[in-house]
């Protein structure tokens, strides 16, 4: 798959144990076609050798400012020039801090400050380091002049230590390189709505029903079409996640909540993306008061009533009607009954996933998905749900605004 075909990539690793995660980097970006320069500090050397890269990368490996052979072949300023990405990856402390002061003391931080590449950084240190006040400055000031800030993840570090620093995996980060350098549809003008999560209907005071939808892929799309210039309002239910820049938010908890605010925002929107699992039922009554065991009976009966579907209203409109994208969530016969629901729904397209699939589906950082529309499927290979976002929104982009 050469998603990076041609693009110019300098990889700048900095001292950090997460060094020796650069290689498989390396690997990974050069499949996608991307052509990759190193860049090493002399504190990465003490992790791992040049060598190492200069054969992943096909290149030999800069790693100093004042090497006259290095200077010969391709100089600083001409290297610092041919790069359209710049990312260091680990991105140490000190590496943060050098930049966010504009020092130019080694090859990495005179190339980072004599390059009008964008600058992507993927953090790597101890989480007290990462959590010191001097740190979080410095991020700041780098993310004010528009330094990407990839990561880092949260969990147990290579000191013993439990906590966020870790650099992203090196798929994460080529994701981002991805969904950064490749083409994407412009939607600069176009209105999306999405919604997303679950929902949550009340039982009585302190009770719920609810499902595992975690509103990772419909924070995903929002954050997708947002970048691809998008007006974006995302529905979200009850979760827990960052709104994606730029995106407008309405949080809502249960069914008719949602329905409210996904019919306002259809009325406005070009596309209507129902990435939420929206509980099918809902109890008859919302007691007033926690409901008690009723004595003596081991059995009790809950009494449901059908909530609206709200993607099936919308694609129903005659008038203000979005080109209309569903989900279907399947443990069996996913391509069946996700075609059922594309024309039962009059959908435009729908999504289909296997959710009993491990590593895939609900809750998981990746899926693996079948877009149907009337003429036909594509199936999709499993990806993680940012990048898979991107081209789901590339190909919703091309039915809804093909013409
Ligand atoms: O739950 P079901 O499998 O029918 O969901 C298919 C699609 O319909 C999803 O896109 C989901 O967001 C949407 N839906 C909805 N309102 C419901 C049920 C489902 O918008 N009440």
């Amino acid at each position: 798959m050469s998603s990076l075909a041609n693009k110019r990539i300098l990889l700048g690793i900095s001292g950090g144990i997460a060094a020796y995660k650069s290689a498989d980097l390396v690997r990974r970006l050069k499949e996608r076609g991307a052509d990759v320069r190193v860049v090493m500090t002399a504190g990465a050397q003490e992790f791992i050798k040049p060598l190492t890269f200069q054969a992943l990368s096909g290149h030999p490996v800069h790693t100093d400012l004042l090497d006259p052979a290095a200077e010969a072949a391709m100089g600083h300023i001409e290297l610092a020039k041919w790069a359209e990405l710049i990312l260091i990856a680990p991105a140490s402390a000190q590496v943060l801090a050098k930049l966010a002061g504009g020092m130019a003391d080694d090859l990495l931080s005179t190339l980072c400050l004599a390059s009008e590449a964008t600058l992507a950084l993927a953090p790597a240190m101890n989480q007290a380091m990462w959590r010191h006040p001097a740190t979080a400055a410095n991020v700041d000031t780098l993310q004010a002049r528009n330094t990407l800030i990839w990561g880092p993840a949260a969990g147990s570090q290579a000191c013993g230590d439990v906590g966020p620093g870790r650099m992203l995996e090196p798929e994460a980060l080529v994701a981002e390189v991805e969904s950064l350098l490749q083409p994407r549809a412009d939607l600069r003008g176009k209105h999306f709505a999405i919604t997303a999560g679950p929902t949550r209907e009340s039982l009585d005071p302190v009770r719920y029903l609810t499902n595992h939808s975690s509103g990772k892929m419909g924070f995903a799309l929002a954050a997708a079409a947002r970048r691809a210039g998008a007006e974006v309002t995302l529905i979200a239910g009850p979760v827990n996640l960052p709104t994606p820049a730029g995106v407008k938010r309405v949080d809502v908890v249960d069914a008719r909540e949602m329905q409210e605010a996904a019919e306002r925002a259809a009325d406005l929107c070009d596309v209507f993306i129902a990435a939420a699992a929206v509980a099918d039922f809902r109890p008859e009554r919302i007691a007033q008061e926690k409901i008690k065991k009723s004595d003596g009976s081991d059995r009790d009966t809950l009494a449901l009533v059908k909530n609206p579907d709200i993607v099936a209203g919308i694609a129903a409109r005659n008038e203000r009607r979005p080109f209309t994208v569903g989900f279907a969530a399947e443990t069996e016969k996913v391509l069946e009954h996700a075609a059922g629901k594309l024309s039962r729904k009059k959908l435009d397209m729908i999504i289909a996933n296997d959710v009993s699939e491990a590593d895939s589906g609900f809750n998981s950082e990746r899926n693996r998905v079948t877009v149907l529309d009337p003429s036909g499927r594509t199936e999709l290979p499993q990806s993680l749900k940012t990048a898979l976002a991107e081209q789901l929104i590339g190909m919703i982009a091309a039915q809804a605004f093909s013409q």
